[in-house]
């Protein structure tokens, strides 16, 4: 049986007029990684805000490390750990400096200057330890934030946004920080507007629009519910694929290649079907691959918008 770390029912969030959140439902196993994926302004921060107890929902139920959102907030607080999509590090002191803050300020904390002196070499910060914290890059920064959340040894961390405006390489260092953590059994609750980073990290995924969830599962099971999922046949000649745009009637034509392009929805069950028929027909293709779109794809069929296009 497997643990729930986190689970939401009909959560609600309005600010005056304005609904925020209409009704969140999710539910995220212990020790894995759960995406919330959604552009600016979708409700990413405030779904966060509601699970960490920031602030406080105007309607539905969640239960975080097996505890009540409403009645139990601080044996939820902790429980978890929290990195918001603004830095917390105090810029005015160095890195270490701001790491043996948050263990005088933790009840949870292990260990005292040796945590200090772990996470500074586990993040990668040794160096500029000593450094005042404003004068760190980007990256530097996400990772001495994310250091001074394990302090108190949180087993459900929530990460909003922790990569954006970090180049690629920093952002590789981090995901590799964050599966470090899911391969010790640790939650990772993380929003994000990158598909790449939700396809990359999460084991699930929800697609987060103007306060509703608009799609929910792994990234390939979201990836296959499009209907842009294709199989790929090369041909060596016209002719089979002539034979073989007889026999898939539904299929698109790349003369060219030559190539055809049969709609499938990539399963294994349609697939088998698909080479039983060109058996059945005597025909061989040269090559078979199955295409399936990418989360942008995904993203502009289940919202009619892109990820990264602004919404008022
Ligand atoms: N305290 C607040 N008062 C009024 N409106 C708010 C408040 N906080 C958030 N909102 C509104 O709620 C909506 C969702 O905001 P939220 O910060 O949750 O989005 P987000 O998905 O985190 O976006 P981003 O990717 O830009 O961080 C926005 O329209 C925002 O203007
Ligand atoms: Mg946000």
């Amino acid at each position: 049986m497997t643990e729930t770390a986190i689970a939401a029912s009909g959560l609600r969030k309005t600010f005056g007029d304005k609904v925020v959140l209409d009704g969140i439902d999710l539910e995220v196993p212990a020790g894995t990684i759960f995406s919330l994926l959604g552009p600016n302004g979708a409700g990413k921060t405030t779904t966060v805000n509601l699970l960490t107890t920031l602030m406080k929902a105007d309607g539905g139920t969640a239960r975080v490390a097996g505890h009540d959102l409403a009645t139990e907030a601080k044996a939820v607080r902790a429980a978890i750990g929290v990195t918001g999509q603004f830095a917390a590090v105090d810029e005015l002191l160095t890195g270490q400096e701001n790491l043996r803050l948050m263990v005088d300020l933790n009840r949870n904390a292990r260990g005292g200057e040796r945590i200090v002196t772990e996470l500074l070499e586990r993040f990668d910060l040794v160096e500029s330890a000593k450094k005042q914290a404003s004068t760190y890059s980007g990256g530097m920064r996400r990772k001495l934030d994310l250091a001074m959340t394990l302090v108190g040894n949180p087993r459900i961390i929530f990460l909003d946004e922790p990569t954006t405006g970090l180049d690629p390489r920093s952002r590789r260092t981090m995901w590799s920080i964050i599966r470090e953590l899911v391969a010790d059994g640790v939650t990772i609750f993380l929003t994000t507007q990158y598909l790449e980073e939700a396809d990359q990290l999460a084991d699930r995924i929800a697609v987060l629009d103007q306060g509703h969830l608009v799609a929910q599962g792994t990234a390939d099971e979201l990836k296959r519910q499009m209907p842009g999922t294709h199989v790929r046949l090369r041909f060596t000649t016209v002719a089979e694929l002539d034979a073989a745009a007889r026999i898939f009637p539904g299929a698109t034509r790349d003369d060219e290649t030559p190539a055809l392009r049969v709609p499938s929805d990539g399963g294994t069950k349609s697939l088998r079907s698909l080479l039983d028929r060109l058996d059945e027909y005597s025909i061989a293709a040269e090559e078979f691959s199955v295409h399936t779109p990418d989360l942008d794809d995904v993203f502009l069929a289940l919202t009619g918008h892109s990820s990264t296009e602004a919404k008022k």
